[in-house]
Order: C-alpha cells, then structure tokens, then sequence
C-alpha cells in the first residue's frame, strides 16, 4: 500500500512512524511534512490546505490511503475533496469535523444529549457578552468559538479581565474569524486528562489515556502553548472515571453526531477535566493531539493501518486495540523565546544517539536540511523527545536521559513533564 500523511508536527512524525510499521505498507509519502519525517517518508512540498494539489497527487501516485492529521484541512473539508474524486481517506467529513471547528457547536451537542460539560452561554454580539459578564460570577473562561491555533480561549480571573477579553476575540478579532462568536463558560478545576479515540460512524474504541502540558514553563507558568510534553497513561484515569466516561460521555458523543446526520468517522480526542463533581467534557478535538500521539502510538500494539482501515469500511466493532502494559514520555524541546519570538536555523547535535536505541524516539515537529545535509530548527516547538519505561517514573528518567543527549543555541525544555505523577 501507499499511504499519504498530511501535515508536518510531531504528531504527523510519529503517526508516519507508527504506519512505516505496517506490513501492509510499501510506502509513505508525507505533504509536507519536514526533516524528521523525510527519514521515513518521502515528502512533498503541498500544504496542508491545499487541497486540489493534495488530490491530484493522490491520484497521480495511486496513493491508497490518506491520513489528515491536523485540524485546519479537516475542518475546512478535505475529507469531502478526497471522497469526491473516490479516494480513500481518514478524517471526519466537514460536516463531522465542526465537533472541533465550532466550540458553540460543540457545547449546543453536549447540553441537547446530556453530556456533562461546563454551564455556557453562547454570544454573537460583544454588547450582549459584556452585560452578561457585568452580573457573572468569576473566574470565567471565554472561548473564541473558531478555530484559533489553541489559543482561543480565555481564563478571565476578574470582570475587567472578561471585558478585555470579549473587546480582544469579538471586537479586535485577535484570533480573526474565529472570534465572531463568543462561548462565555463555567470555570472548573480539576486535574485534566486526554483521552483519543478511533471511530467509525458507529462504534468507539478508545485509546489508552494520556496528559498535556499547555503552559511554557515548569510549574504550569509562563503563556499557553501548543504541548510542552505529555504523559501516558494517566494515573489520574481511574477504572471509575473510564466507567463514568463510557457511560455518558464517549458513545453518547458518537451517538449525537450520527443523531444530527453528522456521523464522525475519524479521531475524536476527548479533553476532559476531573472535577470533584465527576468528569466533564472542556473540548472536543477531531484528530490525534500533538503532543498525545507521541506517546499513545508508541504503546499501541494494533497495527494502525488496520484500525484507520476498520474505521473507514465501518466495522470497527470486529477490533479490539491494545496498548503496552508499559508508559511513555514525551519531552518537546522548543526553541529560546517560544511561543512568543524565536530564532530558526541552529544546528541540531545529538541526534545520531538515538539510533540502535530501543524504546527512545524522536520525533520532529520544526526541522529542516541544510543544503549540506546537517540537521537545523526550523519552528518554535522543535523535537519531542519521547521514551518508554516500564512504568511512568523510569518512562519520566528516560525521557530526560534522551533530552540530555540533544542540544543547539538556545534550545529549552520543561524540567518538570510528569511531575504530577508523584501526586498520584
Ligand atoms: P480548550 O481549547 O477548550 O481545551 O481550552 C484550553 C485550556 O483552557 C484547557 O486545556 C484548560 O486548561 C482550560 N480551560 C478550558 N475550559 C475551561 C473551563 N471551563 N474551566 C477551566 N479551565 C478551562
Ligand atoms: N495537545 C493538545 C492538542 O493537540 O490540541
């Protein structure tokens, strides 16, 4: 088989990893992919969102299955682009993907068929959300209601915060159009945990659970980024709160999009937050997380090929996945001044250690070649360092073992991915 991958994180690197390890797989191709990924995947200079050219090679190569991994191309309707010229393709379609393109969305699904979520309101007009915020109780959280590279959303700790932040996503159009529509929600707290699933219109099968960490710096300080590191699973994941999940909250998500004539066939990455009320639903995602995938692919014993496959003919039902009884770690090393301004083009030292080492990887999410061949940083978020342990302790000792051995000017990590294991 020919397999396409679409898009070129760390997420995308360790998805084209995870399917170079399929025996049904001959070749992979990668659009556009980066340095890391070109190691595996031949890659091919068309964006993500370019999707006539992303058909047209599909067609052209006789690829035989495409694989979206990020967000943008999904919601924009490229599932749609790719079955209209009768090729094969993973993603939900446009109408499906909104679980992700629109928060307001999102919400109106959960509050119509009972899935426990934060209370919201939903605004189209910045006057409405500013009178509503005068009487609110705080903190409150703001959400843009589009698509907003993660960072659409708002914890608003006072009303003058809220109405900065209404005047911010509404009125300035900070996050463009993505602000046209505000959802003003309850603030919550709790540990949060993601847990990804595969679906296939109809059935769900979840994967094992994992933990992001949004913010740049140790302590859950610092700006909000796109994952700092990630750890699976999470001891915070109960057999109680998986029941809970089971009971009100994955099927029923799948069971409301088919209801709407939305059946979601794809990835739906479930963002929930432990509240002592019991688990609630903060987001819905439609695809794998970056930097989640980076440790649940490396633990999952299914060929991945047949599950994408089971997936897409819709008898997920017949598969059953599995995951290492075992944790992983994934550290994301970023680049000086990440994720305001940053520098590109340092060389990268370290990398050749990796090799031969069984159970460390790294994956790259902004890389690019030097005309002579060396390794440079070509982004904010650069390498995931990723190693597995036996459980999550050694996986935690691994990871930062294998994040020593890398290093360019200016390079910086958290010290501090997987502390909250030590709580649990
Ligand atoms: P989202 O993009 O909706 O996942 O929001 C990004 C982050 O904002 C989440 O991972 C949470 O840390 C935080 N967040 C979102 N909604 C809430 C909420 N209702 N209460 C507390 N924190 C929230
Ligand atoms: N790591 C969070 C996300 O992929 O949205």
């Amino acid at each position: 088989m020919k397999v396409l991958i679409v898009g070129s994180g760390g997420r995308e690197h360790a998805i084209a990893w995870k399917v170079a390890q399929s025996p049904k797989v001959d070749k992979i191709y990668c659009a556009p992919g980066n340095a890391g990924i070109g190691q595996i995947a031949e890659c091919v200079p068309i964006g993500a969102m370019e999707f006539d050219k992303l058909v047209d090679f599909a067609k052209k190569e006789a690829i035989d299955l495409t694989i979206i991994g990020m967000d943008d191309p999904l919601v924009g309707g490229v599932v749609d682009a790719f079955e209209a010229a009768g090729l094969r393709v993973f993603g939900p379609r446009k109408n499906a993907a909104i679980l992700e393109g629109s928060k307001a969305f999102s919400k109106d699904l959960m509050k119509k068929y009972n899935i426990p979520t934060a209370a919201y309101e939903t605004f189209d007009d910045a006057e409405a959300a500013m009178k509503y915020l005068e009487t609110s109780e705080y903190p409150i959280v703001l959400k843009a209601d589009g698509l907003a590279l993660g960072k659409g959303v708002l914890i608003c700790q006072t009303k003058e915060e809220a109405m900065d932040g209404v005047k911010e996503i509404m009125l300035d159009k900070k996050f463009g159009s993505a602000g046209n529509r505000l959802v003003v929600e309850e603030f919550l707290t709790g540990r949060e945990v993601s847990v990804l699933s595969f679906v296939d219109g109809k059935t769900i099968r979840t994967m094992t659970s994992a933990q992001d960490h949004k913010r740049a710096l140790d302590g859950d300080q610092g700006l909000n980024t796109g994952g700092m590191g990630t750890f699976s699973p999470s001891p915070f994941y109960t057999e109680e709160v998986d029941d809970f999940c089971r009971k009100y909250v994955y099927q029923a998500t799948v069971d409301a999009m088919k209801a709407e004539g939305r059946e979601f066939k794809g990835i739906i990455f479930f963002g929930l937050i432990l509240t002592e009320k019991g688990p609630r639903v903060l987001e819905y995602n439609a695809r794998f997380g970056d930097p989640e995938a980076q440790v649940v692919l490396p633990r999952m014993e299914n060929d991945i090929v047949e599950v994408i496959e089971a997936c897409i003919d819709g008898r997920l039902s017949e598969v059953e996945l599995s995951f290492a009884d075992n944790a992983c770690v994934c550290v994301v090393l970023a680049s000086g001044g990440y994720p305001v301004s940053y520098k590109k083009g340092y060389p990268i030292s370290g990398l050749e250690k990796f090799e031969g080492k069984e159970g460390y990887y790294v994956f790259h999410a902004g890389t690019k070649l030097s005309e002579d061949g060396k390794m440079l940083t070509n982004g904010g978020r650069v390498l995931g360092v990723t190693a597995i342990g036996k459980d999550l302790k050694s996986a935690r000792a691994n990871a930062y073992e294998a994040a020593g051995w890398i290093s360019w000017e200016g390079m910086y990590c958290r010290s501090d991915i997987g502390k909250a294991i030590d709580e649990a």
